[in-house]
């Protein structure tokens, strides 16, 4: 049997196993930590640092840092919530993202977490970044445009031989998103789909299957990110 630990998080006295990442601790104990590039199960990138607390007294991702007994941990404080505002601002202002052009507008978390923190103007200047597309893949288009680099793609999306689809290519100023268009010659429908449904923006769509949704009755047209988890432990 797992050992437990306890901790708070923001005085809630919460229980989790050792080892455990924060984030998840969190979740099953009621409590929303935004995230971006974290999957639950999927070894951490802590990239995007959306996920960042207060873990006795220092900033931490909640991603990577595992829960320890006796941790006091800070999330929604209004110094967190800025920071959180600031990083999903900045995201925004680095990429070119046209929600009302976007299919994944709705089922976003990027998108939904700019309506979270109530984003309005980002505080920084735009970038207006020029990035090019690849539509040439059967299956996938591939909106670098939107890219937030979470590499969630590359460490989900695998052949049946564990190559990965998706691959980062440069560095700094000239890094993006690639895809292999020899393995991504056969990908399956089934693979595309999770391919989108991974993405936390709309970097990654299916082709051929736009607007099957209707905006207005997609995930967070109808629920603030993050309320799944706070509602299922009132
Ligand atoms: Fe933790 Fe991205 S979710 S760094």
């Amino acid at each position: 049997m797992s050992e437990t630990v306890k901790f708070t998080i923001d005085g809630k006295e919460c229980i989790g196993k050792k080892g455990q990442y924060i984030v998840d601790a969190a979740a099953e104990n009621g409590v929303y930590i935004p995230v971006l590039c974290h999957m639950k199960d999927v070894i951490p990138a802590g990239s995007c640092r959306v996920c960042t607390v207060k873990a006795n007294g220092r900033n931490m991702a909640a991603c990577t840092s595992p829960v320890e007994e006796g941790m006091s941990i800070e999330n929604n404080t209004a110094e967190l919530l800025d920071i959180r505002k600031a990083i999903v601002e900045m995201l925004f202002v680095e990429g070119n993202h046209f929600c009302p052009a976007c299919e994944k507008s709705g089922n976003c978390d990027l998108q939904a977490l700019g309506y979270k923190y109530q984003m309005m103007v980002p505080r920084f200047p735009y970038v207006f970044e020029r990035r090019n597309i690849d539509a040439t893949t059967p299956k996938i288009f591939l909106e670098r445009n939107r890219c937030i680099f979470c590499k969630r793609c590359v460490r989900m999306i695998k052949d049946a031989e564990g190559r990965s689809i998706f691959a980062f290519k440069g560095r700094g100023e000239t890094l993006e998103i690639n895809i292999d268009h020899k393995l991504a010659a056969n990908m399956t429908d089934e693979m595309a789909q999770l391919a989108m449904d991974i993405c936390p923006v709309g970097a990654i769509l299916r082709k051929e299957v736009g607007f099957n949704e209707a905006i207005g009755t997609r995930k967070y047209d109808k629920k603030v990110i993050g309320s799944d988890i706070e509602n299922n432990h009132q």
